[in-house]
């Protein structure tokens, strides 16, 4: 049996996971590491932290199932997108990675549609200038860090520096690749009209290939820090969102998926170039070649929780460590006890602005009709709430463009509960499933790393093969009624706080 090697670098922790080629996880090792958020809105990473935890989950690995480790064919790599890493000359890192939701270069997104014009960028990059994306990160660099930007000699994405790292050679992959904002997403090269214009020198940039080609392969000095084999075949890999819809066998047009992970995504393949004109959600091109994909995403999905959790569930989590659970478990159940509508209480969760479908960096989070009835349950039923809303505003827009989004497949760690899939499954109006192998990114960067060393012919075969669903759940009509009445009110809040985030986002400037 060939095994292969999926490798995904999270915003909370790196996941490596060992499959055998009909698809089955054999054994995981995972390894956290901190975000930093120095001023309000930014948010970054040191890439050393990921190569740390790339070098020890993969050892783990190996150490604990004792494998012949040339049985490991083909590693591909999942990472957490739009994230700028710079290398010098000698290949040090240039301070931390500045990471996919900081939200400081509101400034440059605005001079990137200036410069290249609205229409342009979009007819070039698909999308209009987004805060998040790469490209506005390299021009906050340029305009406030001119000091690091001329010793810049690479410019790469969080999982191409381990690429870089693993396999000695500078790459970039179309998926990734066209959530820098600077590829002419039809064609699937780097744009040079558009780097001349930004006076981006496209030889700090990697070779451009396609997710599932071979990139490299292992290096003697990477062997002996991983334990994998020297010569292994790597990928070029995909974003996390791209390897996850391979990962769920979102590889054809009918299918969509919805992944409530750090962030939260809405999914759909399509053979061709879509746009939405008013780029309220993202259209890339998909580890699939020669396909795209769009993606409504909400910045603060698991992370609400989590923020929640962290701060405010101290009880629970002493509670859970006592009897050896998760604490989101205690915290679902408590949610469970609440009806549709938390008392009343609505959450919008942007607690790290927010991208589909306003694109603003400046808004924040919201509980709007606290009153005394409430208690820490309606709180965390209010979030769990307010982030599928937000999931829904993307599901409406896929359902305007003509994307049929009457099954879902539902992923990530907002799967692992019960009510999170339930409220999916009833304020979509969809029905939903779950794929039988939960390992979604990984397991995506697994396949693309089968296709690169000829284990699979590829990526839509490859996913025929080991994808299957469990769990379909039809929705609930008269529970969708409801939802739908506290669906409305979400809805109308952001539009009449919109100019207040600004002016509250200046004074803390
Ligand atoms: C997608 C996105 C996030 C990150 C982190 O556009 O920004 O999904 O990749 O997971």
């Amino acid at each position: 049996m060939n095994y292969l090697l999926g490798i995904d670098i999270g915003t909370s922790a790196t996941k490596s996971v060992l499959f055998s080629e009909d698809g089955k996880a054999y054994a995981s090792a995972s390894y956290e590491y901190p975000l930093y958020q120095p001023n309000p809105g930014w948010a970054e990473q040191d890439p050393d932290d990921w190569w740390d935890a790339v070098c020890f989950t993969c050892r783990k690995i190996i150490a604990d199932t004792g494998i012949d480790r040339g049985l490991i064919k083909g590693v591909g790599i999942s990472g957490q997108m739009h994230g700028l890493v710079m290398l010098d000359e000698k290949d040090r890192l240039l301070g931390r990675s500045i990471i996919w939701c900081d939200q400081r270069t509101e400034k440059q997104a605005e001079y990137l549609e200036d410069k290249i014009g609205r229409d342009r960028l979009i007819s070039i990059t698909a999308n209009p200038a987004i805060t998040g994306f790469t490209a506005a990160k390299i021009l906050w660099v340029m305009q406030n860090r001119p000091d690091l930007y001329k010793k810049a000699k690479k410019i790469l994405l969080p999982k191409d520096y381990i690429l870089y790292m693993l396999t000695g050679e500078f790459s970039a992959d179309v998926s990734d690749g066209s959530g820098m904002q600077l590829m002419d997403v039809k064609k699937r090269v780097f744009s040079k009209e558009l780097c001349d214009a930004l006076e981006i020198d496209t030889s700090l940039l990697g070779y451009m290939h396609e997710s599932a080609d071979a990139a490299g392969k292992v290096t003697k000095k990477a062997a002996s820090l991983t334990s994998l084999k020297e010569g292994t075949i790597v990928a070029a890999g995909g974003g996390d969102q791209a390897c996850g819809a391979v990962g769920n066998g979102i590889v054809k047009e009918g299918i969509v998926s919805s992944t409530i992970g750090t962030s939260g995504v809405v999914f759909a393949h399509t053979d061709k170039l879509h746009i939405d004109k008013l780029g309220r959600i993202h259209t890339l091109c998909h580890a699939v070649p020669g396909c795209y994909h769009v993606m409504g995403v909400t910045q603060a999905a698991g992370l609400s929780l989590k923020w929640f959790r962290d701060n405010f569930c101290k009880e629970e989590i002493d509670a859970a460590a006592k009897k050896g659970i998760d604490p989101y478990v205690i915290m679902d159940k408590m949610a469970e006890e609440i009806a549709i509508g938390a008392g009343g209480l609505i959450f919008l969760p942007y607690l790290m602005g927010e991208r589909s479908p306003h694109l603003d960096p400046f808004c924040s989070g919201v509980f709007f009709g606290i009153t005394p009835t409430h208690g820490k349950a309606h709180f965390i039923r209010a979030i769990l709430e307010g982030v599928v809303y937000s999931l829904k505003d993307s599901v409406c827009i896929l359902r305007e463009m003509g994307i049929d989004v009457s099954q879902v497949r539902v992923s990530g760690g907002g799967a692992k509960s019960p009510l999170w899939k339930t409220m999916q499954a009833d304020i979509f109006e969809s029905d939903i499933a779950t794929v039988v192998n939960s390992e979604g990114s990984a397991l995506g960067a697994a396949i693309l790393g089968g296709v690169a060393c000829g284990v699979y012919p590829s990526v839509t075969k490859a996913c025929e093969l080991v994808i299957t669903t469990k769990n379909r759940q039809k929705f609930n009509k008269t529970d969708a009624i409801e939802y739908n009445k506290y669906y409305e009110i979400y809805k109308s809040l952001y539009p009449v706080l919109k100019d207040e985030y600004r002016n509250l986002r200046m004074l803390l400037q």
